[in-house]
């Protein structure tokens, strides 16, 4: 069963989905303590959470280190002063805080919605805890309805769409379309995936893709993610895995 760790209170006019990224963002910060070493994940709402490190450093001597999982979130935290440095350097990493296009019930994620799903699950692999922040729009039942974002390599990419095609039912498309297609930090290219909320078996269907050649990562995160901040005109809910880290 789910634990709701704390609910904080949003004013009722606050509807705005920009304001109630930003109250996630920024509660998640509970989480860093002085002396962390922190995954600092990507997206619109993580943001906010990046600003609040950088602020909390500024003004209140907290006393982190970040790596970075895009090259966006590390022009952020470098205009921040939050200093960064590399997993060889860091090690293991104490938590990552980091964004999802959609969670289940059992806290598994899709993510990539940003394109920075390789780094960011390489960051999450390598962190004592995740914390995922998000507003009540990203909470469903089954994973899915989000088109699955798999990175794959440009070399002979229509080969591994094909092969993809053959296990995904809907539309397998290449962001950007052929003519401009969307770059990763890696150099990689993303294949946005229309499986519909069907994926009962996220940690099934993320094995079949990774055996196909081609695929770099695919946007489903399985067993990683310990906590949730959740938005909502509601307030802040915090859902707590009971088989996580952070339990
Ligand atoms: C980046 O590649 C993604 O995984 C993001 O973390 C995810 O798309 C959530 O982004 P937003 O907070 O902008 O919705």
């Amino acid at each position: 069963m789910v634990s709701i760790m704390s609910v904080a209170h949003v004013d009722s006019d606050v509807s705005d989905i920009e304001a109630l990224k930003r109250e996630a963002g920024i509660t998640a910060c509970d989480f860093v303590k002085n002396g962390m070493k922190l995954g600092l994940g990507t997206g619109s709402t993580v943001r906010y959470t990046v600003l609040e490190i950088g602020r909390r450093m500024a003004e209140e001597g907290l006393s982190v280190v970040g790596v970075p999982t895009s090259e966006a979130t590390r022009q952020l935290a470098e205009s921040l002063g939050i200093p960064l440095v590399t997993l060889a350097d860091a090690g293991t990493l104490d938590l990552v805080i980091d964004g999802a296009d959609e969670f289940d019930a059992e806290f598994a994620l899709i993510k990539g919605g940003g394109g920075a799903l390789t780094r960011e699950k390489i960051v999450a692999q390598s962190s004592d805890g995740m914390v995922v922040v998000a507003d009540d729009s990203k909470q469903v039942e089954c994973l899915g309805a989000f088109d699955l974002p798999i990175e794959i390599l440009p070399f002979e990419w229509r080969r591994t769409s094909e092969r993809i095609g053959a296990i995904c039912a809907g539309a397998v498309s290449l962001r950007g379309g052929e003519e401009a297609p969307f770059v990763t930090d890696n150099g990689g290219w993303i294949l946005d995936c229309r499986f519909g909320a069907l994926i009962d078996d996220p940690a099934t269907l993320e094995s079949t893709l990774l055996e196909i050649a081609g695929v770099v990562e695919v946007g489903l995160f399985v067993g990683i993610c310990d906590a949730v901040v959740m938005a909502s005109t509601g307030g802040i809910i915090t859902l707590v895995n009971p088989s996580g880290r952070l339990a």
